[in-house]
Formats: structure tokens, C-alpha cells, sequence
């Protein structure tokens, strides 16, 4: 059985060189808090506490927390001063359980993969584990020191490091899984004594070599999962590399994409095969999309589900909505919340629809409006037809039965219902519901004059 495991996230900086009135864990990547992607990964083990340890804008933080993850119980911990990584951690021992062990991340190290952090915890059975990379440029970052056989002793920061000291390639994270039984033993004897005179985390590695604890040591897959963001750069640049990682595997599964830099994905995409996506497509939520779909340029796609070989023509913006297999849809389409086109139906140019379902083959082709309305199978809408759905006060239902056609810019004004195989006349105000097999007009009849003379300019 694995011992009880703790979370604390670190996330009291302010993010000065961010130049916002946000706190830096606010900030967002690929449409989620920093913050959020790491409560997320992390909820994807078992963790029995997740301590969070804050300082500037902490009521925001809370606030955003409370809001997007109240699933979440969280304990959060003040830090008023912030006198280094070591006391941020140490502000924590009053809540931190004795036994067990502790996951230590950062609210601004967002991509740290759910992997990473469960071979973290599997690797530390002599007390500590951590995560460690060698890299080109170990410029600015605590360097691993290790011992003749190769274990490691101690870390050194950039400003405390020797010449050479500085030479070492292998950096530290900053993220590590610890003892809760260390954490308590060691951090109360923490100083400042250092060029920083901050309270290092990282003196806890020496104590507990000191103990004759052997430290463990894993490397991430990816080096973008132990980057952290400090100023804007640094966000567009891990946000551009976290793209290129989403598309690529995307791109693994079957998925086309014109040009995989331009292309957003902000939540998860899952795709079937022979998928093409164009250019400044943006996906937002949980989106998934059958085989042989394909997607035009410009696109917005919210939290839908797209059946198999529909076809999104350019410029459509879809919000949760549920797509049938077969279903043409745009260009310039709106599909509002609780929208469900059936198989085979078609949506064209300029039309709106909201929480309404349009049956298997029928089309709503051109500048409509369709509103809390259901529509039955074999229908066509004809141009410019509108359902009047609300009243000011109260929005109502039209049902559009099967086979039934309504003639081009018709007012259905719901509550209103148009019976099986009805016909609706082009250019009605439709006020009582249509029988089946009927034909009903709702327009003033029209009349001609003769020899009809223009005006002529006085
Ligand atoms: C730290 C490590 C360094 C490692 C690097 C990786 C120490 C002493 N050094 O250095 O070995 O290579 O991370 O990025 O730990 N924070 C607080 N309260 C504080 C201090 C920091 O919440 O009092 C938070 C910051 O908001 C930040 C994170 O901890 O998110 C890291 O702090 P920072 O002072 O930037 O540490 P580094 O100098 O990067
Ligand atoms: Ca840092």
C-alpha cells in the first residue's frame, strides 16, 4: 500500500515582470489557469491533501479556486512574507499531515505531466525523491551536486555556486516528493545564511543525505514540464510548445492539420482518423470529433461532439453542441448551447441555432433564426426563417413535425406547432399551430393595380 499523499503548491509570488493586476497563477495557458493545469494533473492521482500556499492576491486565487474547482478540497496556507521556497514550505507544517509523503509543485510551473509526478512518488522509498534535468544552459538554476558514486549531495543555487560549481549541467526542478517526517524534521532547522538570505528548500537535500537517506532521481519526459513562467515570453512560448505537443499527438492518431502551428487547442481534443483540420481553427473544452470530419478555416468549437464525415465550412462557431454523422454545417453557422443536429441534416450560411434539436436530413439552409424549437425529420426551413421563441418574458416551443415545409422568411411565433407533411406559404406570420397535410398562409393577399404610373420628379 503507498502512503497517504499530500500536494503543496507554491503560490505566493507575485509575478512582478508579468505586468498584471492578476496574481501570475492566474494567468492562463491553453485557456486554463496555470494554476488549474496543475490541481488537475495532480487530481489525477490519489491525493489525500492539497495544501496551497499563497501570498499576493490570495482572495483572487481563492476566488478562481472556489469557482472553477470547488470539487476540490483545499487547505490554504498564508504566506505573508516571502522569504524564500524553504519557508514558503516550512508556513505549511501546521497542517501538514506527520505521516506520508508530499508532492511539492509550483502554481507556475503549469506542465508537470501526471506520469512524471506518479514516478516521482513510486521512486522515493528512501524518503525524497526529485526531479532533475541536464540541459544546455543551466544559467540561473540550483545545480545537482553528486558524490564520487554518483549520488547526490547537495544543491547549489546560481548565486551561492562556485566557478566550478556553475560548470554542472544537471538542474534542479524545484519539484520533489518528500516525507511528510522529513519535511517536519528538517525545515524548522532551515536558515537564511546563503547570497539570498532566503530560506532554500534545497538545503533539505543535504540534511537528509546527512541522515543517510539516499535521494532518488528521475528525469521528466519533457523539459517543458519543468519550465515555469515569469514573464510573457516565457507564457507564449510554453503555451506555442504545449500546442505543438497536443497537435502532434493528434497528428499521431490520424488528424491532418494544414498548418500545425496554426491551430489552437484550449482543453482536450479527441479525434478520430482521417480528420482535416485548416487553418485558425480554435478548440475550447471537451471536444470530440468522429472520423473523416472536416473542418474549414476559422472555426470555434466549444465543447462539442462532432459525428462521423460532417463537414464544418468556414467560419462557424459551435458551443455545446451534439452532431450527427453526415451533417454539413456553415459557412458562418452559430450552434448555441443544446443544440443536436440529427444525422444527415444540414445548417447553412447565417443561421443561428439555439437549444433546439432538427431532425435526421432536414435543413435549415439559409439566415435563420431557430430557437427552443424541435424539429422532426425530412424538414426544410426555407431562407430567412425565424422562430419568434420569446415574448419579452417568456421563451416558448415550436415543434416543427416531420416532412413539413416552411416557406421562406415565415415567423413562426411559438408556442406554435406545424403538423406532419404541413406546407407553411413563403412570408407568413405562423400565431396557431398548422394541422398535418395542410397548407396555411398567414399574409395579406395580394393585389395589383394596372397601369400603374411612377412618380415623377417635381
Ligand atoms: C528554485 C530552486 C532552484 C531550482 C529552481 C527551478 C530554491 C532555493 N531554488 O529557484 O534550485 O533550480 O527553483 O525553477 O528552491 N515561492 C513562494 N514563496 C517564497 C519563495 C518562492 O511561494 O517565499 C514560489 C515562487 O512564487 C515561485 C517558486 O516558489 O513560483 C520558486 O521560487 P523562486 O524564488 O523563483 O526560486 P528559484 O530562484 O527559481
Ligand atoms: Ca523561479
Amino acid at each position: 500500500m503507498t502512503s497517504p499523499l499530500s500536494v503543496i503548491i507554491l503560490a505566493a509570488g507575485k509575478g512582478t515582470r508579468m505586468q498584471s493586476a492578476k496574481p501570475k497563477v492566474l494567468q492562463t495557458l491553453a485557456g486554463k489557469s496555470l494554476l488549474g493545469h496543475v490541481l488537475d494533473t495532480c487530481h489525477q492521482l490519489t491525493v489525500d491533501d492539497t495544501i496551497i500556499v499563497y501570498g499576493f492576491g490570495g482572495e483572487q486565487v481563492q476566488d478562481h479556486i472556489a469557482h472553477q474547482y470547488a470539487h476540490l478540497p483545499i487547505t490554504w496556507v498564508a504566506q505573508t512574507e516571502q522569504l524564500g521556497t524553504g519557508h514558503a514550505v516550512k508556513v505549511t507544517l501546521s497542517e501538514l499531515p506527520k505521516d506520508g509523503q508530499s508532492l511539492i509543485l509550483y502554481g507556475d510551473v503549469p506542465l508537470v505531466s501526471c506520469q512524471t509526478l506518479a514516478t516521482l512518488q513510486a521512486a522515493n522509498t528512501d524518503g525524497m525523491s526529485m526531479l532533475t534535468l541536464t540541459v544546455n544552459n543551466p544559467f540561473g538554476l540550483g545545480r545537482i551536486k553528486r558524490d564520487q558514486a554518483g549520488n547526490i549531495e547537495a544543491i547549489v543555487e546560481q548565486k551561492d555556486a562556485t566557478s566550478d560549481e556553475q560548470q554542472i549541467q544537471e538542474i534542479n526542478s524545484g519539484i520533489y516528493c518528500v516525507d511528510n517526517a522529513l519535511l517536519h524534521k528538517f525545515l524548522p532547522k532551515l536558515s537564511n545564511d546563503n547570497a539570498q538570505q532566503e530560506y532554500y528548500l534545497t538545503d533539505i537535500v543535504k540534511m537528509a543525505v546527512a541522515d543517510g537517506i539516499t535521494i532518488a532521481a528521475i528525469e521528466p519526459e519533457h523539459t517543458f514540464e519543468i519550465e515555469g513562467v515569469n514573464n510573457r515570453q516565457q507564457l507564449a512560448s510554453l503555451e506555442r510548445t504545449w500546442q505543438g505537443k497536443l497537435v502532434a499527438d493528434l497528428q499521431e492518431a490520424g488528424v491532418q492539420f494544414a498548418d500545425p502551428t496554426r491551430v489552437d487547442i484550449r482543453g482536450t481534443l479527441s479525434a478520430g482518423q482521417d480528420v482535416f483540420v485548416d487553418v485558425g481553427v480554435v478548440f475550447e473544452g471537451n471536444c470530440t470529433l468522429g472520423d473523416n470530419v472536416y473542418i474549414e478555416a476559422g472555426c470555434i468549437i466549444k465543447n462539442a461532439q462532432i459525428g462521423n464525415a460532417c463537414h464544418i465550412k468556414p467560419y462557424c462557431v459551435i458551443d455545446k453542441a451534439t452532431v450527427g454523422a453526415g451533417v454539413d454545417i456553415g459557412p458562418f453557422a452559430h450552434l448555441r448551447p443544446e443544440t443536436i443536429l440529427s444525422d444527415n441534416s444540414k445548417v447553412g450560411n447565417f443561421v443561428e441555432i439555439k437549444k433546439s434539436t432538427i431532425g435526421h436530413g432536414s435543413k435549415v439552409n439559409h439566415l435563420s433564426y431557430i430557437g427552443d424549437a424541435t424539429i422532426g425529420t425530412g424538414v426544410n426551413v426555407g431562407a430567412g426563417v425565424i422562430t419568434c421563441n420569446y415574448d419579452g418574458v417568456n421563451k416558448s416551443q415550436t415543434i416543427i413535425e416531420d416532412n413539413a415545409f416552411i416557406g421562406s422568411n415565415s415567423s413562426l411565433v411559438a408556442p406554435v406547432t406545424i403538423g406532419d407533411t404541413a406546407t407553411v406559404a413563403a412570408g407568413s406570420v405562423i400565431t396557431k399551430d398548422v394541422d398535418a397535410n395542410a397548407l396555411a398562409f398567414g399574409r395579406a393577399r395580394q393585389t395589383q393595380k394596372d397601369d400603374f404610373q411612377r412618380p415623377t420628379k417635381k
